[in-house]
């Protein structure tokens, strides 16, 4: 059973009636951000029911000391996690003395909404306390997107039924502790305090990490839309501000409280600054006023959606859907910083840490690519350009050497952070996701000069690891990968896993075929990536025989590829003929028999089938789709996706459609049964490429694009923007055919289901 409480609409998400078990879900799924900071859907007062309290700012983490069953060499001694930051949206709220609290009150028409269209996230109800006392409140809340450094709330009170004394109590709190903290302990020192009027600030420090935090809130007061000022009490703590505002109240009026927050960092400010910074920025967002800062965020988020919207017709929970994804995306990471990544969990919850992922390369540039401007997809790659020493620390600690650099499966700052050895040192193929998309960024931008100023050197490293992890099995007379874990993560230590072995091979071959490209077009830049990293030509010759000579399992019985060796030995019964009531078998079976069983976690062969795709035909993708989707039981937030884009090219649609559906709503119906702990912000790009990609078959193999664009019978029409090299593009499809839309100033060429076009500058193509 799902939760499918979210009402459908086009642009917003709606929660109707007050519901306790869906409070911690609801927090997680109308999650703010604005790509510098982001929050769950906390209440602003008090709630005492089940919450899950999180603010969180990105690049802030803290290396939370290892727990760990048994030590293995090699692990790393902390696990980087993103920090639950300073509370600054509390607001107290006390009705005759009593606090609203709604886990005590009778709560009528509680109605909470998620804009899209502009990030605002309203609540309004009525909440009714025990002597009978009834008071209506509204509440709108959002992270700028203009000042990245600034939110805003606004709550409104208006008593019923009674007249009498309502008091705000603003505060903002550094006490805060991870939920996911390994021993309980406190990650802040707090080493300052403010209060000046309205306004306060508390300076943080994270112990060991030593990023320096200034929070800060401003605070206005208003009796029916008319500012008043209050006088206010001062009740802090070690650890937190907190002011209170009071005044009597009559039946029908209503008393609002504005609250500007936020956050000022060290990365981006003096240390000594940060606390001045804070201020102007609060008293700049309160001059511009509740209105122009919304009247802005609208303008940030219109300019967003202009390339990024996806619009399908026909089908209201589809498009919701997709929206959400896109909006999602763009709160997580808005790319103008080559520090900051995308977590799988964004600023939702704190599962993973935070941290950056392979999900990051293999799943989400291609959204940021086609959708802003390409330094947002290049900063994603200088992100881990800039980590390659550490990469190349990570591999030697491992016993590789000469340059090798083996990227981590999970970090903050370069270092691997996770440690379970079948994850840590087998689940190597996230080494090649590096390097693919180096790939996948020059051929979509053709942005070359990308090789020699920065990507060459990280694949020389990561052409260096794999030559050096493959053995070489006299007995075979072949290169073997030994004890992997490909992305199945429900089979490890096994052996020649295809996907790996296949993008080892690629990547010693794509080092190979661009050293060749940068003697002949870049050689200064040849000549100084030589020295720097003391190339030699004899490895090269190593590489280009460990990828002639590497092995593939593969099945003269079935014609396919075999995920690894010993596949077949296992019992292959479909995952269909599973009872549901063993399903998500994650959840329901011991973890020696997920080992033994034939189940596919997601997409393994079949990812580099949808790498590959330019590399095997059309018969044999289908082979492997027919094969292996069957095993697979779609268990992690990436499977749906990949298997959805290849389903289209293979003309099933409808398998296509289950299995958008599935990627698309899959926190909004909360699919896999941990919404509450944060969203797939990650799968969410998967959404995206399984309408560009799947439906509207976008495909850009030697530098040319094309498209073959299906339609799933239940929809009307959709239509998506790409942003391709100096072009922005409309596509729009329908059941009787499709359009093409050049919105720029140039010719462009593409090739529609097979077929070349021009379509010339400011021109639309109908086909
Ligand atoms: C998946 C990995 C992924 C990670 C973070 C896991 O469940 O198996 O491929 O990198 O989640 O999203």
């Amino acid at each position: 059973m799902n939760l499918n409480y979210i009402k459908p609409h086009e642009w917003k998400i709606i929660e109707e009636g007050f519901n306790k078990e869906h409070i911690t879900a609801s927090e997680s799924i109308f999650s703010i951000g604005n790509g510098a900071m982001g929050q769950r859907a906390n209440f602003e007062e008090l709630y005492t029911g089940e919450t899950f309290q999180g603010s969180y700012i990105g690049g802030i983490y803290y290396p939370d000391k290892t727990r760990v069953g048994w030590w293995k060499n090699g692990y790393p001694k902390y696990f980087a996690k993103v920090l639950n930051a300073p509370n600054w949206i509390g607001i107290g709220v006390t009705i005759n003395g009593k606090s609203l609290d709604l886990s005590t009150c009778k709560v009528i028409d509680f109605k909470r909404e998620l804009d899209m269209r502009n990030g605002v996230l309203s609540r309004s109800f009525i909440a009714e306390f025990d002597d009978g006392d009834i008071v209506k409140v509204l509440s709108t809340r959002f992270l700028s997107m203009d000042i990245q450094e600034v939110g805003a709330i606004k709550y409104s009170v208006t008593p019923i039924n009674f007249q009498g004394e309502i008091a705000f109590s603003p505060y903002i709190d550094a006490g805060i502790m991870n939920e996911d903290a390994n021993y309980d302990e406190f990650f802040w020192e707090i080493l300052d305090q403010k209060e000046t009027g309205d306004e306060a600030y508390i300076l943080s420090k994270t112990l060991k990490t030593g990023f320096l935090v200034c929070t800060g809130m401003k605070n206005e007061l208003i009796l029916n839309e008319f500012n008043i000022d209050l006088e206010k009490e001062v009740s802090s703590s070690d650890k937190s501000i907190i002011y209170s505002y009071k005044t009597m109240v009559n039946s029908g009026d209503t008393f609002s409280i504005v609250k500007y927050g936020g956050y000022t960092q060290s990365m981006n400010h003096p240390d000594a600054e940060l606390c001045n910074v804070s201020q102007r920025q609060l008293i700049k967002a309160s001059e511009l006023g509740f209105d122009s800062l919304l009247e802005r965020q609208d303008k940030a988020w219109e300019k967003i959606w202009d390339t990024a919207d996806i619009m399908i017709s026909g089908d209201i929970k589809a498009q919701q859907a997709i929206r959400f994804n896109i909006f999602q995306l763009n709160q997580t990471y808005s790319g103008s910083d080559s520090r900051l990544n995308i977590g799988p969990k964004g600023f939702t919850g704190e599962k993973y840490g935070g941290s950056t992922y392979w999900d990051t390369e293999a799943y989400c540039i291609p959204f940021y690519m086609s959708t802003k401007n390409k330094n947002v997809a290049k900063n994603l790659l200088i992100y881990r350009y800039n980590q390659l020493d550490k990469a190349i620390e990570n591999a030697q600690k491992l016993g590789f050497n000469k340059g090798a650099a083996l990227y981590p499966m999970v970090t903050m700052n370069g270092e691997e952070c996770h440690n379970e050895w079948e994850i840590t040192f087998e689940e190597i193929h996230r080494n090649g996701a590096m390097v693919y998309a180096i790939y996948n960024y020059v051929n979509y931008t053709g942005d070359v000069g990308y090789i020699a100023s920065h990507g060459m050197e990280v694949i020389i490293a990561i052409a260096r690891f794999w030559s050096q992890r493959a053995t070489f099995s006299a007995d075979k007379e072949q290169y073997v990968i030994l004890g992997v874990t490909g992305p199945n993560e429900y089979e490890n230590n096994v052996n020649n896993n295809w996907y790996t072995n296949y993008l080892a091979k690629w990547c010693m071959e794509y080092a190979i075929e661009n050293i060749e490209l940068l003697k002949e077009n870049y050689p200064e830049d040849y000549v100084r990536i030589a020295e720097k990293v003391t190339l030699d030509e004899s490895e090269i010759n190593t590489w280009s025989k460990v990828a002639g000579q590497m092995y593939f399992p593969f099945s003269e019985k079935y014609n396919i590829y075999l995920q690894q060796d010993g596949f077949l030995d296992k019992e292959l019964i479909p995952a269909r003929e599973l009872p549901k009531s063993e399903r998500p078998i994650n959840q329901k079976w011991s973890w020696d028999r997920i080992l033994r069983s034939p189940y596919i976690k997601q997409a393994d062969v079949l990812q580099g089938f949808y790498f590959f795709e330019n590399i095997f035909d059309q018969e044999s993708l289908k082979r492997h789709f027919d094969f292996y989707e069957p095993l697979t039981v779609h268990e992690s937030s990436l499977s749906p996706c990949v298997h959805s884009i290849l389903a289209v090219k293979i003309d099933r649609i409808d398998k296509a459609y289950e299995m958008y559906l599935r990627t698309s709503r899959l926190d909004l119906d909360d699919y896999n049964h941990e919404v509450h702990e944060g969203l797939h912000i990650t799968s969410m790009a998967g959404t995206w490429l399984s309408i560009v990609q799947g439906f509207g078959g976008m495909r850009n193999f030697n530098n040319s694009l094309s498209f073959d664009p299906k339609i799933p019978k239940n929809w009307k029409s959709y239509s998506f923007k790409i942003i391709y090299r100096d072009h922005i593009i409309k596509v729009f499809k329908n059941h009787e055919g499709c359009k093409f839309y050049n919105e720029s100033d140039t010719p462009v060429n593409i090739t529609v289901s097979g077929k070349e076009v021009t379509i010339f500058n400011k021109d639309l193509v109908i086909l």
